[in-house]
């Protein structure tokens, strides 16, 4: 390994902080003894903070309806060959009962941006998980919404919110989004939920199309001076009916390498191995947990309707039932040395 690269690592796991242009040398000049340097130390930090705990999430996909058409996402608008569907506020309870059941103390809700989940009825949907598991956090990943809706939900009893920025560069973003989409809203959703009292996630997608190392330092960067309490990375996955169909995937190297060193950055960040992650390698998880992750997010939406949100091609865990995701996790946490722990998992900041 180059000094150079030896002498940033050291320096990040120390200052927690780099330029833009460190970042960028981080990331081109890494080799294989850099990532195994910089998981180490990624996996030290994290260990001081959380031990050997994996937090769990129950994911459940609430709509696959969005009025957005991101050119990298399975769901998009334009999709026309999706069959769409929306749980009932019935179905989508039944589901966070069942993972209250089986030891979830955080519930997500995500889905496309569907106008038929108004504040009204998230609201309720929040109160109502609220009443009956009081001990459980509950996780919006709606997509943007206005300042008063964000108020609104998380005044209902909403504790976090995952937005991920997807890139740092405006032009970047532009070249993923469609011209109605704007770089400037989503960031300033961002500080919205932040200022609100979220614990707020932001994060990208490893290798998407036009990106460049460049893009990632600022990325970097962005969540050194943004201090996500989550930040979601996972490799960009092409899905065949979108203009991306014919881009090469993220890799898991540099995905896992970019989990070290995010962790660096933000010691005490909640770091997903994320189910992209899974479906690019079958121990994609296992390794991202063993680069600094400390939490997964399997899926509790029933199983009827797993396969309709494909986000991209390929996706892992749309047979299984919640139950069995959840044992298969277990294992395949200690497998590799760590547990999977039935609590809320809220961020330990101050633990550094
Ligand atoms: N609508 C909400 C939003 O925009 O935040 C939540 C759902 S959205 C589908 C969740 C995330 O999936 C996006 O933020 C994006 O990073 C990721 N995603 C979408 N398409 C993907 C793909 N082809 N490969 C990997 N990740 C993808
Ligand atoms: Fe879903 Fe392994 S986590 S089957």
């Amino acid at each position: 390994m180059k000094e150079k690269v030896r002498e940033l690592i050291e320096k990040l796991a120390a200052e927690h902080s780099l330029t833009v242009s460190e970042y960028q040398t981080l990331i081109e000049e890494r080799t294989d003894e850099a990532a195994e340097l910089m998981a180490a130390e990624a996996v030290a930090v994290r260990k001081r903070i959380y031990g050997t705990d994996v937090y769990i999430r129950g994911l459940i996909e609430i709509s696959n309806i969005c009025k957005n058409d991101c050119y990298y996402c399975g769901i998009r608008r334009s999709n026309r060959e999706v069959r769409r569907y929306r749980l009932t506020p019935e179905e989508i309870l039944e589901s966070a009962a069942a993972g209250s059941e089986l030891g979830f103390r955080t519930i997500v809700l995500q889905g496309g941006e569907d106008p038929y989940f108004t504040d009204e009825v998230l609201a309720g949907l929040i109160g109502e998980i609220r009443k009956h598991c009081p001990d459980t956090a509950v996780t919006l990943s709606m997509g943007e919404r206005g300042y008063a809706s964000f108020k609104r939900l998380f005044d209902a009893g909403a504790d976090r919110y995952l937005l991920r920025h997807e890139t740092a560069d405006e032009e970047h973003y532009g070249k993923l989004h469609p011209p109605e989409m704007s770089f400037e809203h989503r960031m300033k959703c961002l500080q919205e939920l932040r200022g609100i009292g979220y614990q707020t996630g932001a994060g990208f997608m490893v290798g998407s199309p036009f990106q460049t190392t460049a893009h990632l330092a600022k990325d970097l960067k962005f969540i050194e001076t943004f201090k996500p309490d989550m930040c979601g990375i996972g490799p960009f996955i092409p899905h065949h009916q979108t203009p991306f169909a014919d881009r090469e995937a993220g890799t898991l190297e540099l995905t896992c390498y970019l989990l070290s060193v995010i962790r660096l950055i933000h010691p005490p960040v909640l770091l997903p191995a994320t189910t992209a992650l899974g479906t690019i390698d079958p121990a994609g998880r296992e390794k991202g947990i063993l680069a600094g992750a400390n939490v997964v997010m399997p899926n509790l939406s029933p199983v009827g309707v797993r396969r309709q949100y494909e986000l991209y091609d390929g996706k892992i865990c749309t047979g299984e039932e919640s139950a069995e995701c959840l044992v298969c996790l277990k294992n395949r946490m200690r497998s590799i040395g760590y547990r999977i722990v039935e609590e809320r998992g809220d961020i330990k900041n101050g633990c550094l």
